[in-house]
């Protein structure tokens, strides 16, 4: 026994439950395939929605911007990390957003733990959607502030918990992921804006998944619901849709502003590189200018889900791309994962508990604009084939 036992045996521990989750190193870009342990596998795993990532014009500005710029920030943005790229990209940003201006992050984890404990303190309440993403849950931690959990996608429980809570808090926050990662279902925010004035709460949402998938060129969930100007914080990512790397939050210039003084992201972690700065801002102008790659990615979503019902799978309750084939059994689940990776030359990882509920267990598929149909068609009937031999289907 040394002092540091106690890692190996939470490792094996980890490893005796079956949660343990090896990690694959990938031998080429991200695309539709990818190279891993020398293999060729179709790659249903990233959240490359639009294939930014190893998009010729994306790669080309962040290039340029390092031949320009460097390749690091250099200090954190009060000090002397604020580059003329971070301010254009933020005006980007927000006016792509219609919102009043926008700070960026070095990620969305980040974004969402430094600004929530911003927005509220010890004094005040949040209500928090219960499989929001763990960046925002870490975030009401940090806030100290008190917390009331509502029921997934529930309105009712929401009001239920407004009107027990409410008092409790000077100011109080509604927060919700917009497009939920695990599920692929969308938060009712209409109603939800609503209940945040109706209640005085401001109101938070978490776009991660909506932007570049929903709304008018990929503008995101507030958009697609004509939200504009009745949700005062919208958060969002630039690794998933947007192929990079970094996070920001969009709202009032006074909002902004604030952060700048007191997020603790922005003020002692160094900014965001120049080329992943300049990447997004490719990245975005490429949305504003064609959205035929997010017609696309619908349009192979729509066949994927389809063609999987067909087979006899249980796509759940999907509104988006995001495609959970809900296989429930955990053990039956890593079992089809290997196989489709063995024998099938598929990347599709199985998504076990903690991650999502016991007795939820599922592989959740991706599909991007980079998928042909072929590759789409591909997946299904390796599907077909690994879930019989499973006696899924
Ligand atoms: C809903 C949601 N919020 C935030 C994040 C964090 O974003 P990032 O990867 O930029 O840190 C993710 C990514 O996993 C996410 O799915």
């Amino acid at each position: 026994m040394t002092k540091l036992s106690w890692i190996s045996e939470e490792i094996q521990a980890l490893k005796d439950a079956g949660r343990y989750v090896p990690i694959r190193a990938l031998q080429s870009s991200q695309g539709a395939w990818v190279t891993i342990e020398g293999k060729k596998v179709l790659n249903l795993c990233s959240n490359n929605y639009l294939g930014y990532a190893n998009h010729p014009e994306v790669k080309k500005a962040a290039v340029d911007a390092i031949e320009r710029l460097g390749v690091g920030a250099g200090a954190v943005r009060s000090i002397a990390g604020t580059n003329e790229l971070h301010l254009r990209l933020e005006e980007k940003v927000a006016k792509f957003k219609h919102m009043g201006a926008c700070l960026t992050f070095q990620g969305g984890l980040l974004a969402n733990s430094g600004t929530l404990p911003v927005l509220v303190g010890k004094d005040d309440i949040v209500f928090s959607e219960e499989l929001n993403h763990a960046s925002i849950i870490d975030g009401v931690r940090l806030s100290s502030a008190k917390r009331a959990v509502y029921k997934h996608l529930d309105t009712a429980d929401l009001r239920e918990q407004l009107v027990q809570h409410r008092k409790e808090g000077k100011r109080a926050l509604i927060v919700t992921d917009g497009v939920f990662s695990m599920d692929g279902d969308i938060a009712p925010l209409p109603e939800i804006a609503e209940l945040g004035t109706e209640f005085d709460a401001m109101v938070y949402v978490d776009d991660a998944h909506g932007e570049g998938v929903l709304g008018d060129h990929g503008r995101g969930i507030v958009d697609h619901f004509h939200l504009t100007g009745k949700v005062d914080v919208e958060m969002g990512t630039f690794s998933k849709a947007i192929g990079s790397m970094g996070g920001f939050v969009a709202g009032t210039s006074e909002l902004v502003d604030l952060l700048k003084q007191r997020a603790r992201p922005f003020l002692f972690s160094s900014a965001l590189n120049p080329g992943d700065a300049a990447a997004v801002l490719k990245s975005i102008e490429l949305m504003e200018k064609d959205d035929s790659p997010i017609k696309k990615l619908w349009e192979n979503s729509a066949t994927l889900k389809d063609e999987l019902r067909k087979a006899g799978f249980d796509t759940g309750n999907s509104k988006t791309p995001i495609t959970p084939v809900m296989t429930k059994d955990e053990k039956k689940t890593v079992e089809l994962s290997r196989m489709l990776y063995e024998q099938e030359k598929i990347l599709a990882s199985p998504i076990v508990y903690p991650t999502v509920a016991q007795g939820t267990a599922r592989i959740r598929l991706m599909p991007s604009a980079v998928h042909s149909r072929d590759d789409i068609m591909f997946a299904v009937d390796a599907f077909k084939r690994s879930g019989s031999r499973l006696g899924m289907v």
